[in-house]
């Protein structure tokens, strides 16, 4: 069989065989697996204008969709890149299905492994969960968010808006500003962004910081007045389902927005601000900002939508393929 090259280079997952690729996380993508996967939702971005947007690419694939967590965002738009390329797309809630009658997450993937799925996008509160569905079953497995761990397809579209709206990566400063301790987000996308050659500072009240968080690459400020040196301002949500129980990471909600929240009188004219969303309006970010020209939120989205078709794309044709949307036959 011909050589892969592998998307992942994880030495935690067991040796498969060539062909079977997973995204787990960031750190096992090179800067070339970045720029080839930044390059395919490029090229599929000029489907997005078209009248009839479906592409032949993934036709008779089969993705199964599983979110144990609230998502909007992520799990419409993994839905819909799936659709987007002409796959089978199942998607699974945890609420609704076996999960609620105290199934175990490997059963689970048993019995959707069963049906030969060739990619399984799993959301799950736990770290680590991801790689029980790649050991139980024969998919691809995209983590779309595991815990505090990780969210590669967040971070990969993160790069991608702000390469697409800044015109490169390389040389930028970013400041991630709030509750950094519990995002899979942050964690994801200092590394992309380090990887990338960012420079990357996170702000943030010190019980929200975690120590040590610099081996990642970034730096560390506890003065929001760091922000007004970045050319992107990335806000985190206020994640109080992830904050343990009685522990108090700040006096108060009020008191953080007062000390900590992204208001224009904190920002410099130009500075492109964004935000993974859900945004706690009031809370890490004013309104204003919120809503503001210079704020990429609703880019960001809609590029959550190419990158997650070229992340199934690439998963799926074994790496490097040059695609030119328009000489694949349109589907009606
Ligand atoms: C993020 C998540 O779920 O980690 N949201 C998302 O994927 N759009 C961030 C968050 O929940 O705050």
């Amino acid at each position: 069989m011909a050589e892969v090259t592998p998307l992942i280079r994880d030495e935690l997952l067991p040796p498969r065989g060539p062909g079977r690729r997973h995204l787990i996380s960031i750190r096992d993508l090179t800067k070339e697996d970045v720029e080839r996967l930044l390059a395919l939702a490029r090229t599929f971005s000029a489907s997005l204008d078209r009248e009839v947007k479906k592409l032949p690419a993934l036709k008779g694939r089969t993705v199964v969709n599983m979110f144990f967590e609230s998502s909007t965002r992520t799990s419409s738009s993994f839905e819909l890149a799936a659709k987007r390329l002409s796959a089978d797309v199942m998607s699974i809630k945890a609420s609704g299905s076996a999960v609620d009658k105290g199934e175990s997450l490997r059963d689970t993937a048993l019995t959707i492994g069963a049906y030969d799925p060739d990619v399984i996008v799993l959301r799950h509160p736990h770290i680590g969960a991801p790689q029980v569905i790649a050991d139980a079953t024969t998919a691809h497995v995209v983590n779309a968010g595991d815990g505090t761990h990780q969210h590669p397809t967040q971070a990969l579209l993160d790069l991608y808006t702000i390469d697409e709206e800044l015109g490169g990566i390389a040389g930028l400063h970013v400041a991630i500003v709030g509750d950094v301790l519990h995002s899979r987000v942050a964690r994801s996308d200092i590394q992309a962004l380090v990887l990338m050659g960012a420079r990357v500072t996170v702000v943030g009240p010190p019980p929200l910081i975690p120590r040590g968080i610099e081996a990642m690459g970034c730096e560390v400020s506890h003065d929001i007045e760091t922000i007004r040196d970045a050319d992107v301002v990335y806000v985190l949500r206020m994640q109080k389902e992830r904050m343990l129980e009685g522990a108090n990471y700040v006096p108060s909600l009020r008191e953080y927005t007062a000390r900590w929240g992204v208001t224009p009188e904190r920002l410099r004219p130009g500075q492109k601000v964004m935000h993974p969303g859900p945004m706690n309006r009031g809370v890490e970010i004013d309104p204003v900002v919120a809503d503001a020209a210079d704020a990429l939120i609703e880019r960001q989205v809609r590029s959550g939508l190419v990158v997650r078709m070229a992340v199934l794309y690439d998963l799926l044709t074994h790496g490097p393929v040059e695609v030119k949307v328009a000489e694949i036959e349109e589907v009606a």
